[in-house]
């Protein structure tokens, strides 16, 4: 269908849902017309801003009925900064959302018709334990900030609700840093200045700090360490370097600047972890999965844990099983998890570096098939075709699969069902990983009938 809807036009529209991003859904003329920030139930005067093939964009230029579950957004730079999306929703209602999200696309990419569970809450603000925050020069000026939506412009920011107070003491002692030694942000057209990213991990009462920089040197680092030591009683700083003109945020070199490598308690594990390995970004969620997962897989069987990251799964499910893999492509990670099988004195645990299309078909050819359970967390793109066929030849018991992307997730899940009539859904449980955002985190437990 044409786009019948001309920029700049001005339309009174009722929303009428909420779209995956957690923009307002409305329709003009049969058109679909994506609002930003209106809630569903509202009437609300449009602009278009922008019109596609078949959809279009409208800003909110006046509520005239607002939504009875509209709330105030507690950060002065929502709707600025693209972290957020549903800082306007009541709690209950965000998490009402995401459970029907996850539905949907069960349903829809997936073909699946099933009953799930309602998104486990959590705190709703401050539970963020990393944040990377760009650093870039705008005309001569150096600016921390956070990146628009869908854009590589810059909002400066001094402080973020849902990582909490950490993130508002670094960017202050940053921004002194930056004025008193004149450094440079990075200018990713030209791919010039010295300071990309200011990357903070919060560790229990741990502050790890890393400094993406385009040069193996930070000019000044005693001032850095003096004015770190004086907020944090626990602190590590490292550098990371990265040339590269990618938007990745990155490089493949660390360098420990001060402290030392952080290590946490993760239920009753010791767990040591480098700035490159992958951590779950909210430690009351994160426990909660850990748990159900450890709960779903059956006693003394053989766990593999593919996409194992710092292998903290691996070694707690390495307690109920008869041996549990881990699986990672990241090298730093996988240290991390041979350190945290070794200070734990874990036996049954073998963590295997590479990509998983080829260490997963690899490894199974060697296992007793008949005593095998697989846990699946993959990335936001899904796993490889490779791996949903390794899964399938070894015939697991149980599949956990968690994935912070209901999409790839329920594409995945179509592809295991039509291959294979052997399995069947147990329990579809969605967790509120993210809160005020519209992304959210998904286990589901399928079992071989
Ligand atoms: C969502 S994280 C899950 C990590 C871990 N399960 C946890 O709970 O902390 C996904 C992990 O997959 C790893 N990864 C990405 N692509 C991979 C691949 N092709 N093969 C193996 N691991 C991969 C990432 O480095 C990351 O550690």
């Amino acid at each position: 269908m044409e786009n019948s809807l001309k920029k700049n036009e001005e339309y009174e529209v009722e929303i009428l849902d909420l779209g995956i991003n957690g923009e307002g859904i409305a329709k003009i003329n049969g058109q679909v017309v994506f609002v930003p920030f209106a809630l569903p139930g509202e009437i609300v005067k449009i602009l278009i801003i922008n019109t596609k093939s078949k959809i279009a964009v409208g800003k909110v230029i006046e509520i005239i009925k607002p939504s009875e579950d509209r709330v105030n957004p507690v950060c002065p730079y929502f709707k600025k900064c693209g972290g957020c999306a549903l800082q306007h929703l009541d709690y209950n209602k965000q998490l009402e959302f995401k459970t029907n999200l996850v539905k949907n696309n069960l349903k829809n990419i997936g073909k699946i018709e099933k009953d799930i569970n309602m998104c486990v809450s959590s705190q709703a603000y401050q539970y963020r334990n990393k944040c990377s925050i760009p650093v870039v020069d705008i005309n001569g000026e150096t600016i921390i900030g956070m990146f628009r939506e869908n854009s590589h412009k810059v909002v400066p920011i001094e402080k973020c609700a849902i990582c909490g107070d950490y993130i508002e003491k670094i960017i202050k002692i940053m921004q002194n840093y930056i004025k008193l030694n004149n450094i440079q942000g990075y200018n990713e057209e030209k791919n010039i200045g010295l300071l990309r990213h200011i990357v903070c991990r919060k560790l229990n009462n741990q502050i790890i700090i890393t400094l993406v920089l385009t040069k193996n040197f930070l000019p000044n680092s005693d001032y850095l360490i003096n004015r770190f030591k004086s907020e944090f009683k626990n602190f590590s700083l490292w550098i990371n370097i990265n040339k590269k003109p990618t938007n990745v945020i990155l490089g493949d070199e660390f360098k420990l600047v001060y402290g030392e490598n952080a290590q946490t308690d993760i239920m009753g594990l010791k767990v040591s972890v480098s700035p490159a390995s992958f951590m779950q970004v909210n430690d009351e969620i994160r426990d909660k999965i850990y748990n159900r997962a450890t709960e779903a897989i059956s006693s003394e069987k053989i766990v593999i844990d593919v996409y194992s990251g710092a292998g903290v799964m691996t070694g707690i499910t390495s307690k109920k099983s008869k041996h549990s893999y881990g699986l990672e492509i990241v090298k730093e990670a996988v240290k991390d998890a041979d350190n945290l099988a070794k200070i734990n004195g874990i036996k049954n645990m073998t963590n295997i570096c590479g990509d998983a299309s080829i260490t997963l078909p690899k490894l199974v050819e060697k296992l007793d098939k008949s005593c095998v359970e697989i846990i699946l967390d993959p990335p936001r793109k899904g796993c490889s075709k490779e791996v949903l066929d390794a899964v399938l030849k070894v015939a697991p018991s149980k599949i956990i699969y968690i994935s912070c992307n209901s999409a790839t997730l329920a594409r995945d899940l179509k592809i295991l069902f039509e291959q294979s009539n052997d399995y069947e859904i147990e329990e579809v449980s969605p967790f509120d990983m993210f809160p005020q955002t519209a992304h959210v985190e998904t286990m589901v437990i399928i079992k071989r009938k």
